[in-house]
């Protein structure tokens, strides 16, 4: 199992994808199975029952994550210390983006109901979580200025 960590923005989807292709895994995108065991986006979902809410699914999914694959987590998978239970099971990979690559990637995004507010609060959550993704690491790829060929070949010489 591949655990794809990292800050809203800093690739995870995409590089999951293109990891899976070249490792011949599945690919698991926890954000789109949660969006589709609830059948409503995670936006609608934050609205409607609140962000503990969603932590309590995401921590229920991951738990059940069997299959031997690249699983691209949420932003804020790192924020329920139990996820480290089943993160370990794994090896966990963190996408490090700098500050100015996440506000330059999610400019127009509209779609992540955690990255709002000013942009005061929103790098304080950056901050905050750095050492989170740190800790339940294995290893750290720095993306910014790279592109997804790039960051997939390194992780997978790193593996
Ligand atoms: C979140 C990140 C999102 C999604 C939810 C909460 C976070 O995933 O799980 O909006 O707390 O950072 P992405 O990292 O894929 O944007």
């Amino acid at each position: 199992m591949i655990f794809l960590v990292g800050f809203m923005g800093s690739g995870k989807s995409t590089v999951a994808k293109e990891l899976g292709k070249q490792l011949a895994m599945p690919v698991i995108e926890m954000d789109e199975a949660i969006e589709e065991e609830e059948g409503m986006t995670i936006k609608t979902l934050f609205e409607k029952f609140g962000e503990s809410y969603f932590r309590e699914k995401e921590t229920t999914f991951l738990k059940t994550i069997k299959a031997d694959s690249v699983v691209s987590t949420g932003g804020g998978i790192v924020e329920r210390e139990e996820n480290e239970i089943p993160l370990s099971t794994g090896k966990v990979v963190y996408l490090q983006a700098s500050w100015e690559t996440i506000v330059e990637r999610l400019q127009q995004d509209t779609t992540r109901p955690l990255w709002n507010g000013d942009d005061e609060q929103k790098k304080k959550r950056f901050e905050n979580r750095q050492g989170k993704y740190e800790r339940v690491a294995d290893e750290t790829v720095v993306v910014d200025g790279k592109d997804s060929d790039q960051i997939v070949s390194e992780i997978i010489h790193r593996l």
